[in-house]
């Protein structure tokens, strides 16, 4: 099982600079393994602390009733808790700050909830840098927090985008599938290889987040009328580049241009499913047995 990340994205612009970021980093920590929830907070329903003071009175958390009920437990389950904001009047947005302020509540005994767990920061600013744009306070601000409920400061991505699209993006997939049986006539089974190729690009003058995926499968599969019998083998392989300025704070001679690579697990997945065609839709469930397994069904569209 992979670590457990949960982005909160604070900024209320569906397709902002943050929620382009997060998502990328979000795309990264799953290629590695990590199981991944993005949470917007703009579409929750998140009240002010009003510091009733219930919380610390009874121990059995907040007393509001609204959308941190759902977020509580999700904040408990995790592993590392990624704070994504952009930076407004030189701190967090009010939806972020709302939601930090409720884990108030999260105390138990002398510890926090929290306790052990890691924060990082993604943070996007207008301006150019983190002195002129207000985001050394969210920094600081948030390792005080980390030192407050026993959290580790993980690290920080941040960098200048004011409007939306700023932040590049690239994607290129493509695949080549080859058909057997046209080279075989006879042959019981259909038996194809496929090979598919995702790149996938975030870049930002201060920041870059690459990741590589290649696929191979064989597989088989056999018609039964409507009904069909498939299996396959298939190998992948992900790798993910992040390079990105880590700021000596006040010193910026010392800053330093930090490249990180992260090879994924390369796995073996092994399918087994089945098929049914009524008229152009296929509907499909199958089973994959590889470093983790999983039970996938869907519904295909085929002309
Ligand atoms: C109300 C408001 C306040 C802002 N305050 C700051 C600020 O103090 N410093 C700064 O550098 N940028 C500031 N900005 C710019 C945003 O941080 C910047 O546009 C960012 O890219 C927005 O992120 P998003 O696209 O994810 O929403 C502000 C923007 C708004 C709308």
């Amino acid at each position: 099982m992979g670590k457990k990340v949960l982005v909160l994205n604070g900024s209320p612009r569906k397709n902002g600079n943050t929620a382009v970021l997060s998502s990328r980093l979000s795309d990264g920590a799953s290629s590695v393994g990590a199981d991944v929830e993005s949470i917007t907070l703009h579409n929750l329903d998140i009240s002010p602390c009003d510091a009733c003071d219930y919380c610390q009175e009874n121990e059995n958390g907040c007393i509001i009733e609204d959308d941190m009920q759902i977020l509580y437990p999700k904040l408990r389950d995790s592993d590392v808790v990624v704070i994504a904001s952009p930076v407004y009047f030189s701190g967090l947005t009010a939806q972020s700050k709302l939601c930090l302020d409720r884990w108030y509540a999260m105390e138990e005994g002398d510890d926090f909830e929290l306790k052990g767990k890691k924060l990082a920061l993604l943070m996007v600013y207008g301006d150019s840098d983190l002195y002129s744009s207000g985001g050394i306070t969210v920094i600081l601000a948030l390792e005080n927090i980390c030192r407050y409920v026993g959290m580790d400061f993980a690290g920080i991505v941040h960098g200048t985008a004011m409007d939306i699209g700023d932040v590049e993006v690239n994607l290129l997939g493509w695949g080549l599938k080859y058909n057997f049986s046209q080279l075989i006539p006879g042959l019981p089974l259909d038996i194809a290889a496929q090979i598919l190729f995702n790149n996938f690009e975030a870049i930002h003058p201060d920041t870059e987040i690459k990741t590589s995926n290649v696929a191979f499968n064989v597989h088989a599969s056999k018609s039964f009328g409507a009904l069909i019998v498939y299996g396959g083998l298939q190998y992948e392989s992900t790798n993910m580049d992040y390079t990105y300025t880590f700021e000596q704070l006040g010193m910026p001679e010392l800053d330093d241009r930090i490249d990180i690579s992260v090879a994924g697990e390369n796995n073996m997945r092994l399918t087994l499913g089945v098929a049914v065609k009524v008229a152009v839709l296929a509907f499909n469930v199958d089973y994959n047995i590889g470093s983790q397994n999983a039970l996938v069904a869907g519904i295909n569209f085929e002309f």
